[in-house]
């Protein structure tokens, strides 16, 4: 028999990573997880360990920051690694308009020492994630990966400036095999609800806001714009549930084994458009609860309507977001309502 296929997952204690670090354990891979935890607590490595069963011991975890070029080398010199799936950065995109240089160190840098350990390395597989960020606010909808690409802030920036690195990366060596998958809004936790969001501080995103509304952490939450040219006047994104993100993942690693492959760009979303009330009205229904709300002006820098054209990653990785907005904000609740502090204080967890 051969040996599990091993995978370096950079960023996988946070959100999406420990989602995806879940389900390439359930898929037969061994997963790697290296992390500062910076936004992230190992409490969450710990319960994908006690989800995975007996396959957990194929789980290690790092506590270590991608821009620590010798941690990193020592890892690779002592570990081969079949791929790497790349989540670690940093995400708020107010906090990167504030703090332009800490955005460019994180996710610049931290990208940068990896590339350059991988090709020290031999190891030239790489999962890459992208933001719909990257399509700004496009002129139409759905959005093609052909779509024209452009970033409103330093956060956006990063994905765009990896992403050409990425493409430069692979036009100098065509060795490499390079997925860039653009996440359209992830939200919802898995079923057990032993992993789900955590932010640390207050939320930017609309359903982590929410939920801390519906637990009692905010007092309201507040709409921003409600003039858009979109069907209650509220902004529309595509939400798209993060264990659907995290099997996209495992179809990306799929697609490794076809011989074709360079270095190519997929958007992992549903294909449908929500409006904030929408969602708000979703929540509500799955929770029982009432969300207070203020309406108040547009937030800078947000696109009115953005969500997924599916095609490309339907027809070549093979894969298709399974969950509805019903499932999404059922299973967003039964992680809020057994973690209400998250994965602040264990005991905290009702079972
Ligand atoms: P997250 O903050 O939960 O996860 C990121 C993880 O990376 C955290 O655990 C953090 O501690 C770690 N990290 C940050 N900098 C690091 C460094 N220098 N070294 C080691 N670890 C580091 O965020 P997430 O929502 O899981 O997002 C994962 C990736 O997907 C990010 O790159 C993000 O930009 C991208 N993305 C997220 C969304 C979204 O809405 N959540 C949308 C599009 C793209
Ligand atoms: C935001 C970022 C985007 C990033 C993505 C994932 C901006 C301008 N865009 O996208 O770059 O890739 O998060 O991190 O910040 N909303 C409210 N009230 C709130 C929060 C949000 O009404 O408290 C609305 C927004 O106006 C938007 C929708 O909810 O219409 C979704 O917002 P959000 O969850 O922040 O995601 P994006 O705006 O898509």
């Amino acid at each position: 028999m051969e040996p599990p296929l091993c995978i370096l997952v950079t960023g996988g204690a946070g959100y999406i990573g420990s989602h995806t670090v879940l389900q390439l354990l359930l898929d037969g891979y061994k997963a790697v997880v290296v992390d500062n935890l910076d936004n992230s607590s190992e409490v969450a490595i710990n319960r994908v360990q006690e989800l995975a069963g007996d396959r957990a011991l194929n789980l290690s975890f790092h506590k270590m920051d991608i821009r620590d070029k010798p941690a990193l080398e020592k890892l690779f010199a002592s570990t081969k690694f079949d791929a790497v799936i790349h989540f670690a950065g940093l995400k708020a995109v107010g906090e990167s308009v504030e703090k332009p240089l800490m955005y460019y160190n994180n996710n610049i840098i931290g990208t940068l020492t990896l590339l350059q350990v991988m090709t020290a390395y031999g190891c030239k597989k790489l999962v890459f994630s992208s933001s719909a960020t990257v399509y700004g606010s496009p002129k139409e909808v759905p959005c093609t990966e052909e779509f024209p690409l452009s970033a409103v802030n330093p956060y956006g920036r990063t994905k765009l400036m990896i992403e050409e690195i990425c493409r430069d990366i692979y036009s100098s060596d065509p060795d490499w095999k390079i997925l860039l998958l653009r996440f359209f809004n992830p939200i919802g936790a898995h079923p057990s609800g032993k992993i789900g969001e955590d932010p640390h501080g207050i939320p930017n995103n609309l359903m982590p806001f929410l939920q801390q509304v519906a637990v009692g952490r905010q007092p309201k939450l507040q709409v921003y714009g409600t003039d858009y040219s979109t069907k209650d006047g509220t902004g529309v994104r595509d939400y798209i549930h993060v264990v659907d993100l995290a099997d996209g993942h495992a179809a990306a690693l799929r697609k490794f084994s076809d011989p074709k492959i360079g270095c190519e760009v997929y958007n992992l979303g549903t294909g449908k458009g929500t409006s904030v009330l929408e969602l708000v009205s979703a929540f509500e229904k799955a929770s029982g609860k009432k969300i207070p709300m203020e309406k108040t002006g547009r937030r800078r820098g947000d696109a009115e309507i953005i969500y997924a054209s599916t095609a490309k990653a339907e027809r070549e990785l093979n894969w298709k977001a399974k969950y509805g907005l019903e499932e999404m904000c059922r299973d967003q609740w039964n992680w809020a309502s057994k973690n209400p502090k998250g994965y602040q204080n264990e005991d905290d967890v009702v079972n």
